[in-house]
């Protein structure tokens, strides 16, 4: 939608394939994609440098990376709840100076 309205997007997706699936179509706005892991520390940053390296700026973010285990509390395993924690709660954190 954003592209349709002559809007450079980068996709940043863990999901190298689907991120570039995401812009393979023919727009207005000029797409990108890079494959980036999002949960980790230095994942939402490289995201970033990589969009503004793209398009020599960026104006607004949508976060909408997620992970989402579907079980008994009591039966996630704790990588599957670190990477929740990191992925959707991490990963949208802006990063301050020093923090990243
Ligand atoms: N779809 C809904 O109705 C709905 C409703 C409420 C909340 N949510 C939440 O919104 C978020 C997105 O939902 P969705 O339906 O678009 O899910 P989705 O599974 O279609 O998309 C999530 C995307 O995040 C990517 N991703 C996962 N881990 C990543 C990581 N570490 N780094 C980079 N990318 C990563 C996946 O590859 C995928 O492309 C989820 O957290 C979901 O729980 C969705």
């Amino acid at each position: 939608m954003l592209r349709a309205q002559g809007t450079d997007v980068y996709v940043a997706d863990i999901d190298e394939d689907g991120a570039a699936a995401v812009v393979a179509a023919a727009s207005q706005g000029r797409g990108l994609s890079g494959r980036h892991d999002l949960a980790t520390v230095d994942g939402p940053r490289q995201a970033v440098d990589a969009a503004i390296s793209a398009f020599g700026r960026l104006d607004a973010l949508v976060v909408c990376a997620g992970f989402l285990v579907e079980a008994e509390l009591s039966d996630i395993a704790i990588l599957d709840w670190e990477r929740t924690i990191a992925t959707n709660l991490r990963a949208p954190f802006p990063p301050g100076p020093g923090r990243c």
